[in-house]
């Protein structure tokens, strides 16, 4: 412990010196000569080790309300363990708000039977109220998926008219048992009549959009546009927010309240010409190598202006 928070010090002190990464910046790597720390409340996680790190929002906003210093929690830069299962990357929301908007639910008492099963293709998957994990209340959508591609199942609206013809914006609290990795998977989907489907996931181990009519990914996999999204951890509370417009091409993403820059059109091979215009919306899981996950959602809602976390 002593060695430690003399190494923390050595490192602020340090930072003084050189300078700090802003958030999401690169703050290390094979051939960085760059600052290796990040300003206050972001941590510098090696998110493709040994290539890059860069600055994501860490744990030290929790250090006023624990004993334990940040320094026993974060991984040292030079670190090649992965970040998915050593780093938290977001302090858990604590937000008030729970199903507001046009359309939602806490799953808490009795859910409407707008809210269902909309699509599954599942051996051994399963989409349940649960009650061992809630973001609030005590009740949560348990998503079950075995992994692969034809093992996807999604819980949601079978129809949106209650949005009408307008923008449409999204908010949903999302554990996910395994951290994200390189691989590529949808929890979020819509039928989309460009898109086929319009679809938030996870590639190169952050979160991620894809249209499956062309596979356009957003990020596109680039180191700087990664560091742009987020990594998404294990068995943590995540407010994800949305919005689409259906009359520009505009796409924004906010992860707790922030806003994610390479989640927001328009980016790299995502320009503006394509509009969404959804029919449905589903939260599950879907896998396209093999990777089985069970996801909790709750709080989760749509509306026709931004709902918050
Ligand atoms: C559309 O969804 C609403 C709930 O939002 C439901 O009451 C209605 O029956 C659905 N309409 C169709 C055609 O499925």
């Amino acid at each position: 412990m002593a060695v430690l928070s003399k190494a923390l010090l050595a490192l602020i002190a340090a930072s003084v010196v050189v300078g700090q990464s802003p958030p999401y910046g690169q703050c290390g790597g094979q051939g960085w000569t760059g600052p290796t720390t990040c300003t206050a409340g972001w941590t510098c996680v090696a998110v493709s080790s040994p290539y890059y790190s860069q600055c994501l929002q860490g744990t030290t906003t929790t250090t006023a309300t624990t004993t334990t210093p940040p320094a026993t929690s974060t991984p040292p830069v030079t670190t090649s363990t992965p970040p998915a299962t050593t780093t938290t990357t977001a302090t858990p929301p604590t937000g008030s708000n729970p199903s507001t908007g046009v359309i939602g639910t806490d799953f808490e008492g009795t859910v409407s039977s707008a809210w269902s099963v909309i699509v599954t293709a599942q051996s051994g998957g399963s989409a349940t109220i649960d009650t061992t994990k809630a973001h609030s209340g005590t009740h949560s959508l348990k998503i079950v998926s075995t992994g692969g591609f034809s093992n996807h199942i999604f819980y949601g609206l079978s129809n949106l008219t209650a949005l009408g013809s307008g923008d449409i914006y999204g908010r949903y609290y999302a554990n996910f048992l395994n951290a994200f990795n390189q691989d590529h998977t949808t929890h979020m989907m819509m039928t989309d009549p460009v898109a086929q489907t319009l679809r938030m996931g996870g590639q190169f181990g952050v979160l991620d959009w894809n249209r499956a009519s062309d596979d356009s990914i957003m990020p596109d996999g680039s180191p700087t546009s990664d560091a742009g999204s987020i990594a998404i951890a294990g068995n943590t509370w995540y407010c994800i927010e949305f919005h689409l417009s259906r009359t520009t091409s505009q796409i924004e993403t906010w992860v707790n309240g922030n806003v994610i820059s390479s989640l927001t059109t328009p980016q790299t091979r995502w320009g503006s010409a394509y509009i969404p215009n959804p029919s449905n919306w589903g939260l599950g899981w879907e896998s396209y190598g093999s990777d089985p996950n069970t996801v909790w959602y709750d709080d989760i809602a749509l509306g026709t202006s931004r709902l918050g976390c």
